[in-house]
Order: structure tokens, then sequence, then C-alpha cells
């Protein structure tokens, strides 16, 4: 009995991480920690008008990575209690290959 309670919840909880998986899904090939870390927080200056884009303009890893951690005027630093190191470098890796948004059709 114990077991079976066991398995119910490692499937519903396997259910409610595909769930939250997909529901940025732009790209499915691309999903990963990064790609919703970014969804989930930097999209909503980055894609807002708040920040300027910062996908498709041809950064490296890297830059992403210092300007997180470091902050920049108006926008917050990003600690490693807000984001770990490998979900960052994932975040980077993404959005460095990643093209810029198409502009919002009227
Ligand atoms: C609270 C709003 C906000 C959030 C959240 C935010 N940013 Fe920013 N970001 C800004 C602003 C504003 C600037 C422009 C700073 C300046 O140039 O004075 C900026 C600048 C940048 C730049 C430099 C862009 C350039 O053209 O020089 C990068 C790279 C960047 N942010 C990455 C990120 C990443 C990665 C995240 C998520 C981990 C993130 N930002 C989250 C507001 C934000």
């Amino acid at each position: 009995m114990k077991h079976a309670t066991k398995l119910t919840m490692t499937a519903l909880l396997s259910g409610l991480a595909f769930t939250a998986g997909t529901a940025f899904a732009a790209d499915p090939q691309s999903i990963g920690p990064g790609q919703r870390f970014y969804e989930k927080t930097c999209a909503k200056c980055h894609e807002a008008g708040i920040g300027p884009v910062i996908k498709g303009r041809g950064f490296p890893p890297a830059t992403y990575m210092i300007i997180a951690r470091s902050g920049m005027n108006a926008m917050p630093a990003f600690r490693v209690t807000d984001i770990d190191d490998a979900t960052l470098q994932d975040l980077a890796e993404y959005l460095s290959k990643t093209k810029a948004p198409e502009p919002a059709k009227k």
C-alpha cells in the first residue's frame, strides 16, 4: 500500500513538472532550466520594454553570466541563491544561441 502511494505521488509530480516545463515551450528541443528561468524572470523586464532585448544580440555566454551576477544599473544582480551556476550557464548558452523575438504583430 505504501509503495502504491509512493508511485502515485511520483507520477503526479512528474506530471506537474512536465506541465510546468511545457507551458513556455517555444521550441521543445531547447527547453531547459535556463530557458525556464529566462521566461519566468528575465523576460519580465527584457521582453517588456524595461530592459533591452537580450536575445539574438550575439553576446557570448560569459557576458550573460557576468551581467546577471553583477547587475547593471536598474537591473538587479542575481546571486547563487537566486539562480545556481548550472542553471545560469544553461540560461547563458540558451540566450547566446537564440534569435531575437519577432516584433509583436499589430
Ligand atoms: C528588474 C528588471 C530586470 C530583470 C529581472 C533582468 N534585467 Fe537584465 N537589464 C535590465 C535593465 C534595465 C538593463 C539595462 C541596464 C542599463 O544599460 O543601464 C538590463 C541589461 C541587461 C544586459 C545588458 C544588455 C545590453 O544591451 O547591454 C544583459 C545581458 C542582461 N540584462 C541580462 C539579464 C538576464 C540574463 C536576466 C535574468 C537572469 C536579466 N537580465 C534580468 C533589467 C532587468
